[in-house]
């Protein structure tokens, strides 16, 4: 599929590793001039730079200014600015909602819910001035099946589905579509990393991680499928939602979780 995007300017946010990652790579190779931010570099993202027209911006999201100096930085190298996805996140796993503070519900929501409100706002007027333009929202499973291991990341990922429908509603009608990707487990450094899910689940199955990510999390989890969905298959959905191909989907949360979800 033709998908329209070549000369196009893209923000990636948490772009180093994972479905952002993944993103990036996509855009890059549809001609899309694509800067990516997240606090490190990695060699994955770095190669890209070398084959694709990727800039890497190094930038804590979580700040009040993070977001601002990412999407300057894409307006002041490429004149405009014509597509942002919003996929940072993180969360730590807990044992229930009485052990997260407040200060831990600060950070979740800084990383996962205003890092997004935070380069929305920047990258607004600059979408508007380009017209034709899109939001791409990476939510979760987690903001429909909140999960009392991430009480604090689900509230945030359903306070970031909300606010992708406010804001189609106030912006769809002056040229801006903005949709979310909601996911299941992902097969992404946060589950593969050391200490990461898959190490967790592992530890408590007794299994290995590998087998933890490949067998036990969709056993457990449900995924009717009965595997956990790859990077590269989010950001295939991201591409088709940030493309003038889906000119008229918006408002709308599109679910990638191998049918864990049961209800419509
Ligand atoms: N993996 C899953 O199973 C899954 C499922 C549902 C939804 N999601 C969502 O999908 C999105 C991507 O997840 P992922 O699994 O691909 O993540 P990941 O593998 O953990 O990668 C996260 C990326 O974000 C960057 N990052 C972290 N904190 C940052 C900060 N404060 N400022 C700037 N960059 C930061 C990291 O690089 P640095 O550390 O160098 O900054 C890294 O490049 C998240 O919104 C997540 O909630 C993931």
């Amino acid at each position: 599929m033709e998908l329209h995007l070549k000369d196009k300017v893209a923000v990636v946010t948490g772009a180093g590793k994972g479905i952002g990652l993944a993103t990036v790579e996509a855009l890059g190779r549809e001609g899309v001039r694509v800067v990516a931010g997240s606090r490190s570099a990695t060699p994955e993202l770095t190669a890209l730079s070398d084959k694709y027209d990727v800039t890497f911006v190094p930038v804590d999201l979580a700040t009040p200014d993070g977001a601002d100096a990412l999407v300057r930085h894409a307006v002041d190298a490429h004149g405009r600015l014509d597509i942002l996805v919003n996929n940072l996140g993180a969360t730590d796993s807990r044992s229930g909602f009485l052990e997260v503070d407040d200060s831990e519900w600060r950070r979740v929501f800084d990383v996962t819910f205003f890092s997004a409100v935070r380069a929305s706002r920047a990258a607004l007027p600059h979408l508007l001035e380009a017209g034709d333009a899109a939001i791409v929202n990476i939510s979760s499973i987690n903001a429909r099946l909140p999960y009392p291991m991430v009480v604090d990341y689900s509230a945030a990922k359903a306070a970031l589905t909300n606010l992708t429908k406010a804001l189609s509603e106030e912006f769809a009608p002056r040229g801006v579509r903005v949709n979310a990707v909601a996911p299941g487990p992902v097969r992404t450094p946060f589950w593969t990393a050391p200490g990461g899910l898959a190490e967790v689940m592992a530890a408590s199955a007794g299994t290995t991680p590998q087998e933890a990510i490949d067998v036990v999390a969709p056993r457990t989890m449900g995924i009717s499928t009965g595997r956990v969905t790859e990077p590269q298959e989010v950001a295939d959905l991201v591409l088709f939602l940030a493309s003038p191909v889906a000119g008229n989907v918006t408002g709308t949360e599109f679910l990638i979780d191998g049918g864990q979800a049961k209800t419509i």
